[in-house]
């Protein structure tokens, strides 16, 4: 994810998350911090340059995803989300695998996240991905009060 992703990034944020969206100020703090300690890719599309959403010189995105690395052996997913009008094409997979890869190559052991209790689509993906449920957030979200459940991977 570079600087000219943004806009891009975050309309999808708005839309997607319109009770807890980041703003702009979230992303530049994320972006501010040590890139050993994060991670955040984009997913364009590359059928042409241009059009909304598109950062310059590329295609418009059309997913991200963004990981922390708070030291020691573990990495957490902190965000996932691809354009509605793209769902179901293997982006979301594909910017999953492309997290859990990166944390197994700094040596991370396992990856951590949180997803909504009311999410069985996200759930379905991480379950078929190799992430076991291990517990419950109770009232998590705010300020919908939706339960977050915790999902863990081995890398072992
Ligand atoms: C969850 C999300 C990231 C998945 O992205 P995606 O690009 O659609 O994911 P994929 O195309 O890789 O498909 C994931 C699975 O959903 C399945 N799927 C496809 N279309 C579907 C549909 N209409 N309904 C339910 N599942 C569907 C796919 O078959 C795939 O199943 P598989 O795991 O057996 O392969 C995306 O739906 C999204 O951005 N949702 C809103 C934001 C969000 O909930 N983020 C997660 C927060 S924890």
């Amino acid at each position: 994810m570079a600087a000219a992703d943004l806009p891009g990034v975050l309309a999808l944020e708005q839309e997607l998350f319109p009770d807890d969206a980041w703003t702009p100020e979230m992303f530049a703090e994320e972006f501010a911090q040590p890139a050993e300690s994060r991670l955040y890719l984009v997913a364009v599309n590359d059928e042409g340059t241009g059009g909304p959403g598109a950062g310059e010189g590329r295609g418009a995105v059309t997913g991200y995803a963004g990981m922390l690395f708070p030291g020691g052996r573990q990495a957490d997913v902190l965000t996932i989300a691809v354009a509605p009008g793209h769902w179901g094409r293997g982006i979301g997979s594909a910017l999953l695998a492309a997290l859990v890869q990166e944390a197994g190559e700094r040596g991370c052991t396992e990856v951590f996240l949180e997803v909504r209790e009311d999410n069985p689509r996200a759930r379905g993906l991480y379950l078929r991905r190799g992430f076991r449920e291990i517990g419950v957030r109770r009232g998590y979200y705010q300020p919908s009060g939706v339960d977050a459940i915790v999902m863990r991977k081995d890398l072992r």
